[in-house]
């Protein structure tokens, strides 16, 4: 049976206490910290960089899954990397180099990962799939969180595990997971549940509790 991992987004956290947010999650028993990097080019919204990863590392105990929502990729790999990224996912969409992008992350030692916008068809990946370790479906339009669970990607979702069958590939929902739609995915196939508002805000992606819950819950 499939074990499902939860990956807090730490853009829900405060920007001001990465550190102590970090050790707080994992006390509450994350399995992942999910790591939104954005370029306000590739999506319009501007977080951080290789430096703040090389930051947190540190005060990551179980994996730094890095997400690169970033045009161009490739340049920075290395960077992203060194800073001690365990998973490093690159959009399909970030360039003409797909293929190459997913050898470089192989090859600098993280485990690769693709991820798919909700308009991006699976046929985006279909050359690539020895090249990968983890596909991250978006399930909201990447740059913000605090967005709603766009529904039709549920089938994209089953599509891509019947596509990955019983091979050691992660799948990933990024976007609008909370208690109502994260049965939904695990039931589709998810093994790898990202949560931004549901993690650090609690209650509901639409209605938030107060600030600070039990991940237990998602
Ligand atoms: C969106 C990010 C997501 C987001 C998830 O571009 O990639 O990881 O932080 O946040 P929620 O769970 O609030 O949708
Ligand atoms: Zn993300």
């Amino acid at each position: 049976t499939r074990q499902i991992k939860i990956a807090p987004s730490i853009l829900a956290a405060d920007f001001a206490n990465f550190g102590a947010e970090i050790r707080a999650i994992e006390a509450q028993g994350a399995d992942w910290v999910h790591v939104d990097v954005m370029d306000n080019h590739f999506v319009p919204n501007l977080t951080f960089g290789p430096a703040m990863c090389a930051a947190i590392r540190p005060h990551i105990k179980t994996v730094m899954d890095v997400h690169l929502m970033i045009s161009p990729v490739d340049a920075s790999l290395e960077a992203f990397a060194k800073a001690g990224a365990d998973v490093l996912t690159a959009h399909a969409e970030a360039g003409p180099h797909l293929h190459r992008t997913l050898q470089t992350i192989r090859a600098l030692g993280a485990k690769a990962g693709v991820a798919l916008n909700p308009g991006t068809p699976l046929s985006a990946i279909a050359h690539v799939m020895d090249l990968v370790d983890l596909v991250c479906v978006m399930t909201v339009n990447p740059g913000f969180g605090g967005q709603s669970f766009i529904h039709s990607q549920v089938e994209k979702l089953r599509d891509l595990r019947a596509m990955i069958g019983d091979r050691p590939v992660h799948i990933e929902i990024d976007g609008g997971v909370d208690p109502s739609t994260a049965p939904l995915v695990a039931a589709a196939g998810a093994d790898v549940l990202v949560a931004g508002s549901a993690a650090f805000r609690g209650g509901s992606v639409e209605n938030p509790a107060p600030y600070g819950t039990n991940i237990a819950a998602i």
